[in-house]
């Protein structure tokens, strides 16, 4: 496996990304996006979305939610605010940038923590789940959707194949699902409550954890 990513490769990649995101990327995760924000409804309240990028999630929330936004990009957080703007999302609450790694909230702030096509992007996974449960009320609930590695067969194959040069893109095709779960392991404080494929073409992968009813966790 790569070593995971670097933060200032994401930062560049992602500033060049964002004039370009909403056309090229937009159709392409709409399954997965809808997904998790379907399940993040499910839970309601306040959710924060991390690598909220343009703002593209926003159509797939409602008034039942509290929605605040966070990226390490300014040029796709710059986006996230110009669509706000339209007055058509009311429930957005906040959009700031911010490094998921070191989450400027108060423990126990959140619902639902959302991650749509983020996890595998940042330098370090697990060290961004455990802030994720330090912010989430007992019971809440992280939400991540991604694509994950084949682990197998051809598809296996193309991503080892496709890793080096994904990561300058800003992409990352051969992440584990095993990391995931090896995490929640380690850390005690969240339990792994659903692993499905989304439809229709199960590209993507839909995670969800939910914190312990009591904090006891290591962090
Ligand atoms: C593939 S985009 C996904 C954007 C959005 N969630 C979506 O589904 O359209 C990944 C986003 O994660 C952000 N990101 C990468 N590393 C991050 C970090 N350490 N903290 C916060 N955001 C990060 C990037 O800037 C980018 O906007």
């Amino acid at each position: 496996m790569q070593r995971d990513p670097d933060r200032q490769v994401m930062e560049k990649a992602y500033a060049r990304w964002a004039p370009l995101y909403d056309a090229l990327c937009g159709p392409v995760f709409v399954n997965g996006r809808r997904a998790a924000a379907r399940a993040a409804r499910e839970v309601g309240g306040q959710i924060l979305e991390i690598g909220v990028g343009t703002g593209l999630s926003f159509d797939d929330y409602d008034a039942a939610t509290e929605i605040t936004g966070i990226d390490i990009s300014e040029p796709m957080i710059a986006r996230a605010r110009e669509r706000v703007k339209s007055g058509r999302y009311p429930f957005v609450r906040e959009l700031t940038v911010m490094d998921a790694h070191a989450l400027a909230f108060p423990d126990a702030t959140f619902d639902c923590v959302v991650g749509q096509f983020v996890i595998t992007l940042v330098e370090d996974p697990e060290r961004v789940l455990s802030e994720c449960v330090r912010v989430l009320r007992p019971g809440g609930q992280i939400i991540l959707v991604n694509h994950l590695y084949s682990e197998r067969g051809f598809a296996a194959a193309v991503e080892r194949l496709l890793a080096q040069k994904a990561r300058t893109l800003g992409l990352r095709p051969e992440f584990p699902f095993q990391r995931l779960a090896a995490w929640a392991q380690a850390h005690g404080g969240a339990e792994l409550i659903e692993r499905r494929k989304v439809r229709p073409f199960g590209v993507y992968t839909l995670v969800r954890f939910r914190c312990a009813e009591t904090q006891s966790a290591a962090a």
